[in-house]
């Protein structure tokens, strides 16, 4: 609890009881031990500071640089280490050496985040999550970029800046959300209609990040040893179960302690109350990606389960908080680029986007070395690139050009065997891919998965953002939801006409 004397309030008196013995000295940057820290080096008692305080002058610049350019999105979040462990065997779909052996076991960092706020947002405000995992494989780093939905809003990468947009700050009064801006663009990009309602059930706000599923979202592929090629989703169960938080629990956690899953999820590892996962995958064949009645491919639906069953891979345990926040977290750089041999992409237009997004966005805020720093280094890196801003690693001593004729490192058969190939053909164009049926997995939602109470709460929910914009809008947005059910349309008119109407002069 927020009030009890936590193991996340303890971490300093830890600290000290592990330290009692501590002759330590101060040291400067470069390490130089130093005399007295409390004091600058003046003239005299009352004189002007000296240019030569070099302690002082370590400590001003460092401060000035404590802070990077934070995550453009997901800013807010915590993280820890882990291991996934194989449970079954998967080798009939990909020949990753991550699922080689039953029991084998491959260390994992998990982030967990939310999406729209920033660096200090309040943890409980509802959005989806972010539930990303890097993998320290064998074959290198495998990131797996996911969310706690396994839909999203929408479903090209070309509009996903401009959700963004609508979603984060008024760029004139830099107050979010802009509820005009929300309703007005998720009203107009329909295949949003799906994210939106389940952004309003109980699931938009999750109880922690230890009680929330986690979902890859996109649609990858697998190849297995015979070179046999499949799609595929990931799916991360939670082993806690899911727990949700009500709104009003929410709003007044937000206030109290805003950082109450960062709270939870360090408290949970420090009493070793482990939090684990079920990891599964769906597997679709080319063949039947042809036959499917909707896109396979587009983010903004799920693959039914009853034709694509859940496949048990194994389990991904968290089991040690990290030690520093900046060093491990903020630093660290998910990369939905980094997969490895057995696991590749797929046509899906957000993880063709996003492929290129990631590393881009790590270059310009973390600089082209970021894995090489420890928290995103793969255990081997051979290559030809050198140099560049905080190069860390040497690289042996080995040419720097290839090819050479001095052992340095070669092509690898496997990666090679491994890499799909896969004919293409067609007509270069811009194709709406937000045109289709955007409704009947909402109607499933609405209809098959929550019960009469979620249905009340969500509308309750969605009636609390939609009345914040002007009528146009909010009539806009829910023709939308009129078409997932009409009873849903109805409800929520009914629920805004309670409230003000819309001023004579709003035509949009
Ligand atoms: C973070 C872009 C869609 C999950 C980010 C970041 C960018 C980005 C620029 C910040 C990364 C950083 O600074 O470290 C995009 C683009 C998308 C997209 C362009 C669509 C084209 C998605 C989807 C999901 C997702 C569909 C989930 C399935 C995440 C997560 C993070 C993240 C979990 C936080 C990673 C961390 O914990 O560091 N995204 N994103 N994104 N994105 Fe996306």
């Amino acid at each position: 609890g927020f009030n009890a004397r936590d193991p996340a309030s303890n971490v300093l008196l830890e600290y000290s009881s592990k330290h009692q013995d501590n002759n330590e000295s101060i040291t400067t940057n470069g390490g130089v031990p130093v005399g007295r820290k409390e004091a600058m080096l003046t003239v005299g008692y009352s004189g002007p500071t000296l240019l030569q305080d070099v302690v002082l002058i370590d400590e001003l610049s460092h401060f000035s640089r404590e802070r990077i350019p934070e995550r453009v999105v997901h800013a807010k979040g915590a993280a820890a280490f882990g291991t996934f462990q194989v449970t079954h065997d998967i080798t009939a779909y990909s020949a990753a050496c991550v699922f080689k052996n039953i029991g084998d076991e491959t260390p994992i960092i998990v982030r967990f985040s939310q999406v729209a706020g920033e660096r200090g947002y309040p943890d409980t405000y509802r959005d989806l999550r972010g539930f990303a995992i890097k993998f320290y494989t064998d074959d290198g780093i495998w990131d797996l970029v996911g969310n706690n939905s396994p839909i999203f809003f929408v479903n090209d990468a070309i509009n996903f800046p401009m959700f963004m947009h609508a979603l984060k700050r008024n760029p004139v009064t830099n107050i979010r959300p802009d509820y005009d801006a929300f309703w007005d663009f998720v009203s107009l990009r329909p295949e949003s209609t799906h994210q939106t309602l389940q952004l309003f059930t109980d699931r938009g706000i999750p109880a922690s990040h230890r009680t929330m599923h986690g979902y890859g979202a996109n649609t990858y592929s697998l190849i297995n040893s015979e070179g046999e090629f499949f799609y595929c989703k990931f799916h991360f169960k939670s082993d806690q179960g899911i727990s949700n938080l009500w709104q009003s629990e929410a709003d007044r956690l937000a206030g109290l302690d805003p950082d109450y899953y960062s709270r939870d999820l360090y408290n949970a590892i420090h009493n070793k109350n482990y939090p684990s996962w079920s990891f599964y995958i769906q597997v679709m064949t080319p063949e039947q990606a042809v036959k499917n009645p909707y896109d396979p491919f587009d983010n903004s639906k799920v693959w039914l389960h009853a034709d694509y069953p859940l496949i048990p891979v194994g389990r991904i345990v968290l089991n040690k908080n990290p030690t520093n926040y900046f060093a491990e977290v903020e630093q660290l750089a998910f990369d939905v680029s980094h997969i490895i041999p057995g696991i590749n992409f797929s046509p899906d237009r957000m993880l063709q986007g996003r492929i290129f997004n990631y590393g881009d966005t790590h270059r310009y805020r973390l600089g082209i070395n970021n894995t090489q720093l420890p928290v995103n280094s793969p255990f081997k890196l051979h290559n030809y690139n050198r140099d560049g801003r905080s190069t860390i690693l040497s690289q042996g001593g080995g040419p720097n050009y290839f090819p050479n004729s001095f052992n340095g490192p070669r092509n690898d058969k496997r990666a090679r065997a491994l890499a799909p190939r896969i004919p293409l053909n067609g007509v270069a164009d811009r194709t709406d891919n937000g045109l289709v049926d955007n409704y009947s997995q909402a109607r499933l939602l609405w209809t098959r998965v929550i019960n009469d109470d979620e249905r009340e709460r969500t509308i309750e929910n969605m009636l609390i953002w939609l009345r914040q914009t002007n009528c146009v809008i909010a009539e806009r947005a829910i023709d939308n939801f009129a078409k997932v059910d009409e009873d849903l349309g109805k409800r929520l008119r009914a629920g805004i006409r309670n409230t003000s109407g819309c001023p004579p002069h709003v035509t949009l």
